[in-house]
């Protein structure tokens, strides 16, 4: 049976949703990121329910789940422990104040014990909110208008950022030398002047950059582990070469840990790499799924929030369910062992794709870190998103998604982003997953 015909089949409730869906919704969908044109085809899936590791769709079909709703269902669907501290907070207090409150405190005293870096936060709605604010605060602190940035990186859908994430080469010039290319209409052009975009993972071209610019540079903006590109990890002592660049010429270093945050290590891709930036943001993850997300810092990085010369503002900042979604999933994360034990699981998953993709003589790589991670169907290692658009074959991936989609397993259709592992998948996700990996794999090695 060919996909179109398998999807058709079981997805009948979800078609006819799509269907109303489109009347009122644009695209049907919420977010450009769930349209077909972003490799939902033929359409998106409607969903149900989820609880734990495991998702449903409308028409009653299961799925282990490793979207994890784009990332923050880091501990997986409904955590009981999480959504009981927003219930009884909101019934007890409220939702929202427009004035300080102590759960707020004791959210961001928890965040900040558990990243190194920081030594103050704001809790603020969206990862791209957060990186706007560390964006303009850099720039405000320093008194210096440039933004250096990265192909391949994603940080949101603000006019400052949202440029060259996954740009045509051919629009983009010399790898050594990109030229920043907007990533959609309305992006004004005239913001090109306030950005420079390279490649990542290529020490010369960031030096370089460094020695003729440097002291007009306000930030560095970087993932410190690049996941809107598949995964690509730093090469040793490039996000330590970041720093002490950034260090020299007194501009800022801004981790955009929104996925990184809370992912693989409590403390983010900071502890992880050990390096420590002057500013980061979070999202994903940091509300254990909770919409909330938050931009912190160095107190001296902090400061011109703190004397509120600066203003970071917003109504629901740092609202209610907001804090107390922050606090009950920090408390959850501080379980000892928690982050060894699923890394080993998302691990024993990672080179279990592997081995099988092998064994049936397909070319493909895994790169991660346990509890994120990507199948990259190409012969040569992924550096940056210009070996990504040249090497990863998008149409292989995409037979793997379709073929895993309809046994019951459900990621996101692109190579250009990740698998997730919960903090809650188990043993025996991972070996249902491997099952319908050696059936899937098999059909994709035949059509090859
Ligand atoms: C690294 C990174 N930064 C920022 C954002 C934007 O976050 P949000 O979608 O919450 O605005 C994303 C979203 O995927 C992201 O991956």
């Amino acid at each position: 049976m060919t996909f179109d015909t398998a999807y058709a089949e079981r997805t009948v409730a979800t078609k006819a949703l799509y269907e109303r869906a489109k009347l009122t919704i644009p695209g049907g969908a919420g977010s450009t990121a769930r349209l077909p044109r972003n490799g939902w085809k033929p359409y998106p899936i409607f969903m149900a329910e989820g609880q734990g590791s495991r998702i449903r769709d409308v028409d009653g079909n299961e799925y282990i789940d490793y979207l994890l709703g784009l990332g923050p269902m880091i501990l997986g669907h409904r955590h009981p422990g999480v959504t009981k501290a927003v219930t009884d907070a909101v019934s007890e207090y409220g939702t929202c104040f427009g004035l300080p409150y102590e759960l707020e405190i004791e959210a961001a005293e928890k965040v900040v014990a558990a990243v190194p870096s920081l030594e103050q936060v704001r809790f603020t709605n969206s990862g791209s909110e957060a990186v706007g604010t560390a964006v303009r605060l850099a720039r405000a602190t320093t008194g210096r208008r440039l933004i250096v940035r990265f192909e391949g990186h994603y940080h949101g859908w603000q006019d400052t950022v949202y440029w060259s994430n996954h740009v045509d080469p051919k629009l983009a010039g010399p790898s050594n030398r990109p030229r920043p290319v907007a990533m959609g209409g309305g992006v004004p052009a005239e913001l090109e002047s306030t950005l420079v975009v390279l490649t990542w993972n290529d020490p010369e071209s960031f030096v370089a950059l460094m020695e003729e610019r440097g002291h007009e540079i306000a930030a560095v903006l970087t993932e410190p582990a690049v996941f809107n590109t598949g995964c690509i990890l730093p090469e040793p002592g490039y996000l330590e070469l970041l720093r002490e660049q950034t260090t020299k010429y007194g501009a800022m270093l801004i981790f955009d840990e929104v996925i990184t945050g809370f992912r693989f290590a409590r403390g983010g891709a900071q502890e992880w790499f050990g390096v420590n930036p002057d500013l980061t943001t979070f999202a994903k993850g940091i509300g254990g799924g909770f919409p909330v997300a938050a931009v912190g810092g160095t107190t001296e990085a902090m400061r011109l929030i703190a004397d509120g010369t600066y203003s970071h503002s917003g109504t629901y900042n740092a609202n209610v369910i907001q804090c107390a979604a922050v606090s009950a999933t920090m408390d959850v994360l501080a379980e000892p062992g928690l982050y060894e034990r699923q890394r080993a699981l998302g691990d024993r998953l990672a080179r279990g794709l592997k081995s099988i993709a092998d064994d049936k003589g397909i070319d493909a790589y895994v790169e991660g870190l346990g509890t994120v991670f990507q199948l990259w169907f190409t012969d040569r290692p992924i550096r940056n998103w210009r070996d990504a658009a040249a090497y990863a074959h998008e149409e292989v991936f995409t037979r793997w998604y379709e073929e895993m989609v309809v046994r019951g397993v459900l990621f996101h259709p692109l190579q250009f982003e990740n698998l997730f592992v919960s903090l809650v998948h188990t043993d025996a996700d991972i070996d249902q997953t491997l099952n319908a990996a050696e059936d899937a794999l098999s059909v994709v090695a035949r059509e090859l």
